[in-house]
């Protein structure tokens, strides 16, 4: 039994999280974290909302609440829908939490003492209206460029020129609207990653394990150079600048960078864990205190991939502990709308709490692994939404389970029946089932999302063929016994299907394990699919659950096409 730390990529706290980022980070986790606990690992999967930074403030101030208030109900809300679509968590924590601060001080502090972090002065533009600094984001003008007159701070969404916010026209504030902007200093402090370049170098040059796309991104940053990072702010919503015990003089009115403490939290939601569970988490990320022998994997979309290939690791190495750092980086491309963004404000897309209303949770775990976005972006689209679901779920594994079971019930009284024995259409089902098992278990182990649920779906269809030629219900008119056998067969194959479909669709899975009596959650089975398929012995019981996946119309998919497509 080995010890596997999962995590997800945090997903920031303002607004529900749209059906891209769950299949970038999450879903793809919680698939890989349910596999490897049925294997009988000891799992330890580790999520949370990342809450710091400006655009939480302002999403607070929109919403007229307090940022903590805000922050309280929006992880709140996260939390429920990420249940809902069964993420299982160990954790769901908050980057807010004491754990995290603690920690993010800890690293400034160790940093600071070996020499990584120094004090530098920033010039910034301030808001004497707003009386605080504004991020580049955060001011517009005048595209010195093109003349666009809503151009940002750090570019221009016309001319896609790269601006330095000094350099626009007639530049206000975001947040106001007012022009009364001044240049200040501002002091902040700075993470030395050009000391930590030879050192993050060897780091990623010793993680073999890590997908193409995530090492290609992590040696383009280090084959142009780093640059020294300012790992503080001129904010107020954030871990407080604070070094043994005290603020610290000139920054207490600053906090630590949201990119700093972010990561960082992926160790405090842990702590968080033990705190409320009586876990303990330094086996976990302590490496003299027993976590060398964890092996840890992260869950992220390529925007996040230089953060856990270069900065995050410089907090890491800069400290000179023992820290567990990433066994194997999983990053995925983007899973666009039509070819297009998903867009809160313009209404493209479907949104998490969206996708929950419209169908249960299962037919978008399905989708969402069966075209993940693991190796280039992908498009959704409604047309191919609606033939996975119907064609995979509905006509290959719901029709499946419900057929046999029907037939047994109506047939053998509700019984698993007794008599004949397995015959040459068996053998042939035996060994297609572990060919099919062999390599379905190695795509999970492997991480391959996509082959994954092609696996998967390979192992319903050998199903599906062995009932089309064993044809039961031609059997039982002249001969029971193989009939029998055939219906015990058939049986035992729908509870392999739950315990074998249950990272991807646990709902589902959990429904067809108590319709045969089988247990719930499962375990992975043995590569021997004779055995395998003679676990579940004459007489035991079963129960014909409801349609499993009912088809979805196209005048359903009409109306979401509609609703969903989002104004220009
Ligand atoms: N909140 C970030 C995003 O949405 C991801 C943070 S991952 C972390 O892109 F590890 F840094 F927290
Ligand atoms: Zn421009």
């Amino acid at each position: 039994m080995a010890r596997i730390l999962i995590t997800s990529a945090l997903p920031y706290i303002n607004g529900v999280k749209h059906l891209g980022n769950l299949a970038g980070s999450m879903l793809p986790a919680d698939v890989y974290a349910r596999f490897q606990r049925a294997r009988g690992h000891e799992v330890l999967y580790i999520c949370a909302t990342d809450e710091h930074g400006t655009p939480a403030e302002l999403a607070a101030a929109a919403a007229g609440q307090d940022v903590m208030t805000y922050c309280e109900e929006q992880h709140r809300l996260q939390h429920d829908i990420g249940r809902g679509f069964g993420l299982s968590w160990d954790w769901f924590g908050r980057s807010s939490s004491p754990q995290n601060a603690r920690l993010t001080q800890h690293f400034a502090e160790v940093l600071e003492d070996n020499g990584y972090i120094e004090e530098r002065t920033d010039k910034l533009v301030y808001s004497i209206d707003d009386k605080r600094f504004l991020p580049d984001r955060y001011i517009q003008g005048i595209c010195p460029v093109c003349g666009f007159p809503d151009a940002r701070g750090d570019q221009c969404d016309n001319c896609g020129s790269l601006l330095d916010p000094i350099d626009l026209k007639e530049p206000y504030s975001v947040i106001s609207g007012s022009r009364n902007l001044e240049v200040r200093d501002s002091r902040n402090l700075y993470l030395v990653q050009t000391k930590l370049q030879d050192a993050i170098r060897k780091w990623v040059d010793a993680k073999p394990e890590f997908s193409s796309l995530a090492r290609s991104i992590a040696y383009k940053h280090l084959d142009e150079g780093l640059i020294d990072r300012g790992i503080t702010r001129d904010l107020s919503w954030g871990v407080p600048v604070i070094r043994g015990g005290q603020p610290r003089t000139g920054f207490e009115d600053k906090v630590f960078y949201v990119w700093f403490d972010a990561p960082i939290e992926y160790i405090g939601a842990t702590e968080e864990w033990a705190d409320a569970t009586g876990g303990d988490w330094a086996r976990w990320w302590r490496e003299d205190q027993g976590a060398k022998d964890v092996r840890y994997v992260e869950f992220m979309g390529k925007d996040n991939v230089a953060f856990h290939t270069v900065s995050f690791p410089a907090t890491i190495l800069g400290s000179d502990e023992p820290w567990k750092s990433v066994d194997n980086l999983k990053a995925f491309n983007w899973l666009n709308w039509y070819g297009d963004k998903f867009s809160t404000s313009k209404g493209r897309g479907v949104f998490m709490d969206q996708a929950l209303e419209l169908l249960p949770s299962d037919y978008w775990r399905w989708y969402l692994t069966a075209n993940s976005p693991e190796h280039s972006d992908t498009a959704f689209t409604w047309e191919q939404f609606q033939g996975a679901a119907n064609k995979d779920l509905a006509d290959v594994l719901g029709n499946f389970v419900n057929r046999i079971l029907k037939f047994a019930e109506a047939r053998f009284e509700g019984k698993i029946p007794a008599g004949g024995e397995p015959g040459p259409l068996e053998d042939k089902l035996f060994a297609q089932v572990s060919e099919k098992l062999a390599d379905l278990t190695a795509q999970f182990e492997a991480i391959e999302i996509r082959k994954t649920a092609q696996a998967l779906r390979a192992l319903w269809v050998v199903g599906n063929e062995y009932l089309q030629e064993a044809a039961p219900w031609t059997a039982i008119k002249t001969d029971p016994d193989r009939a029998a056998v055939i219906v015990r067969k058939a049986i035992n194959l729908v509870a392999l299907y739950a315990r074998v479909s249950a990272p991807i669709i646990p709902h589902a899975a959990e429904v067809i394990a108590q319709a045969v009596g089988e247990p719930y959650p499962p375990t992975w089975p043995s590569p021997d699919a004779k055995v395998e398929l003679s676990r579940l012995e004459a007489g035991r019981a079963f129960s014909v659950p409801d349609v499993l996946f009912r088809k979805i119309e196209d005048d359903q998919v009409a109306a979401w096409t509609e609703r969903f497509a989002g104004k220009s």
